[in-house]
């Protein structure tokens, strides 16, 4: 762990914005003492307050009469007597309230055509496709995986799994054929869900080939169906009996399919994110907690109300768009935006536009986007959001990675005009919803920090033997106490899952999150400082150095290689690989030719967004005598640093002339 990376990180002096009187007159959590309230009532009876928190967002068909089960911890169980259906919570109980006709999804397609479906016909589409999976030979507890495009198809896919029990993953539409295949063979599907072509900024993407491909690369032989659904009607190539359109399958089905029920901690879904090692781990969620969890968050940190239109801008194939577009607006019956596009096309100003035409109060994105439309904003007027109106904006919110003050202060003047409260929410595919965030009614404004925690969330500063470290230090970032919609454990692999969120080394009870993290001696506000293992952020993605440095000694030119992440200034960070070819260091044209095709083939073995933006080649790597590579070393070459590190275990220090 690179704990001293992290140490001693101390936090400048910040402008304060605390919310305006008038909005926490009409906030939910009008106030610090109304956080405070909730924070002493979770102190004070754990299971009781999240007893209550349980039994009020959620209907359950057989209500829970045990909250925790710490008994296997740290595979904890939570409601686990109680039963219910995800998909009766997002969908029937608000048709049988008489929000049939409310529109739950507002679609605007890559092109801007906008589709409204409502809550009465999104139900309807879900039985029918769900019926379809039944019939299919889908059952309680199989898995499906679901590699869609941004679409209304796509969340009535997930839905359709919830309402029979089955267990979807979703597979981010940017991943190549040997990814999904990896993700198809690992999570053991026996149907996949997918469309003939994707359309972004214009483009159409083949994703019905991605998927025939990945099939064929075996191990997958269990996947008896692939369902397609049309989005643009391009060519594809069919494989009879196994393959079939969805409009035609959701035809011929009923509209009405009785909702499954399953136990809280039935699994809802298992998605596939970056880790320290090669491979992608499979975070497993359940049904109850998740759920919980991804509807209360939005009522406290997006202070939710039925009259808002949120928007959040994520992918249905990362956990933001679990759990703010699948599951939790829907659970808690709100109108939200989904968008097929990109934010670039036809211009820059298209999420500006798309806020103005469609009246978004609740903004959801993040800080990579702010940033690269900053710079398109700033060079011309025309897509400035000084240029639309935004007045339907309340709260601005952002996530995936650290903000820049900067950036928090242009978003919060230019998008929000200095009237709507910008919220930095910390968390991870791993927690399910929000945990270090911003009460917007109550808690002031620090540019570049998420604040504190959420009510309920023990998160504290520890040193690498698990001990709290003195607030304004800087140390790693732990949960003490589980909470409801913590994973449940990595899909296939329960020690990887205990050892590496809840590791010995911290005595085996906290839960590891993986940053850095400082708190601040006056206010108690959390700054996250960034990843302390192989984890690279970049653009908000996560990716595992290990698993670029194994796509990359998978080619044949390829010796050795390393990857590291560089500071930029738009995505956040950048992937920089060092490379030892088999054959002699190549030079000038060269070497640019190379480099090329070992981005495309990283491009082929991962996906488009795992690609090194830099590639450097050295005769070897820097290491020390007993042959660890010196990562810390290649960090300060890849950021173009002056060496300060101790470079007298290095065995090779010419090398370093070499890759600088
Ligand atoms: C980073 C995304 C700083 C962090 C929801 C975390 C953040 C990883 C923030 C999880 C934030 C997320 N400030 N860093 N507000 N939000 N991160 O699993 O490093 O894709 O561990 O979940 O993103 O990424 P993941």
């Amino acid at each position: 762990m690179l704990i001293d990376d992290v140490a001693g990180a101390v936090l400048r002096e910040p402008p304060i914005f605390p919310p305006s009187a008038a909005f926490s007159a009409q906030a939910a959590i009008s106030g610090m003492d109304a956080y405070r309230t909730l924070c002493a009532e979770a102190e004070r009876d754990y299971e009781g307050f999240w007893g209550r928190l349980g039994r009020d967002a959620l209907t359950w068909k057989k209500p829970f009469s045990t909250v925790l089960d710490e008994s296997r911890a740290p595979f904890y169980q939570w409601f686990k007597d109680g039963e219910l259906n995800a998909s009766y919570n997002c969908l029937d109980r608000h048709v049988e309230a008489g929000q049939g006709t409310r529109v739950a999804v507002i679609f605007e397609a890559d092109d801007g055509t906008v589709t409204n479906v409502t809550y009465q016909d999104l139900l309807q589409r879900v039985c029918r496709f769900a019926n379809a999976l039944k019939k299919r030979g889908v059952q309680k507890g199989d898995r499906v995986v679901i590699y869609m495009p941004m679409s209304v198809e796509g969340i009535v896919a997930m839905q359709a799994c919830a309402r029979i029990g089955a267990t979807h993953s979703v597979v981010f539409g940017g991943f190549s054929s040997k990814s999904l295949n990896e993700r198809l063979v690992n999570v053991g599907a026996i149907a996949l869900v997918t469309c003939d072509e994707q359309m972004r900024g214009g483009k159409a993407l083949p994703l019905k080939n991605i998927a025939d491909e990945a099939l064929a690369m075996g191990g997958c032989e269990a996947v008896k169906s692939v369902i397609v659904y049309r989005r643009t009607g391009g060519k594809v190539a069919w494989h009879d009996g196994r393959d079939v359109w969805m409009h035609e399958l959701m035809q011929a089905e009923s509209d009405q399919c009785a909702p499954a029920w399953v136990g809280a901690e039935h699994p809802l879904f298992i998605l596939y994110t970056s880790g320290s090692t090669g491979t992608p781990k499979g975070v497993q969620h359940c049904t109850g907690g998740f759920l919980l969890w991804a509807a209360q968050t939005l009522k406290w940190t997006f202070d939710w109300k039925p009259s808002d239109v949120f928007w959040c801008t994520a992918d249905i194939g990362w956990i933001t768009g679990h759990s703010y577009i699948a599951y939790g607006p829907l659970a808690l019956g709100a109108t939200q935006v989904m968008f097929e596009g990109v934010p670039t096309w036809p211009n820059a100003g298209r999420f500006w536009q798309m806020i103005e035409r469609h009246k978004v109060s609740l903004f959801y994105t993040a800080p990579t986007a702010i940033r690269s439309l900053i710079k398109l904003a700033e060079a011309d007027i025309k897509v400035h959001p000084d240029s639309f109106d935004l007045s339907s904006l309340r709260i601005l919110g952002t996530v995936g990675e650290p903000i820049n003050p900067a950036a928090w202060m242009w978003y919060y003047e230019h998008v929000g005009r200095a009237r709507c409260p910008v919220v930095d929410t910390w968390w991870q595919t791993e927690t399910g919803g929000h945990m270090i965030a911003p009460m917007p009614g109550a808690t002031p404004l620090v540019p570049g920090s998420c604040t504190l925690p959420l009510p309920g969330i023990m998160a504290a500063v520890v040193d690498e033997t698990g001990q709290d470290v003195p607030d304004g230090q800087g140390g790693l970032l732990v949960i003490k106490r589980p909470w409801p919609s913590m994973l449940r454990t990595v899909w296939g692999d329960p020690e990887r899952f205990r050892k590496g969120y809840f590791p010995d080394d911290l005595g085996g009870k906290l839960y590891l999150a993986g940053d850095g993290a400082v708190r601040d001696s006056e206010t108690g506000y959390f700054t996250i400082t960034g990843r302390i293992d192989d984890v690279l952020n970049v653009s908000g993605h996560r990716l595992g150095t290990m698993e670029i440095e194994s796509a990359l000694v998978a080619n044949p030119l390829v010796a050795e290689a390393a990857v590291v992440g560089c500071p930029d200034e738009t995505t956040g960070e950048i992937v920089v690989a060092f490379v030892v070819l088999k054959g002699p260091r190549p030079e000038g044209t060269e070497a640019e030719r190379i480099a090329n095709e070992l981005r495309a083939w990283v491009g082929k073995e991962i996906g488009p967004i795992a690609k090194p933006k830099v590639i450097r080649f050295g005769e070897n790597l820097p290491k020390t005598r007993s042959g660890k590579i010196m990562r810390r070393l290649l960090r300060s070459l890849a950021a173009g640093d002056e060496i300060t590190q101790d470079v007298s275990t290095l065995e090779n220090p010419a090398i370093l002339d070499q890759l600088g």
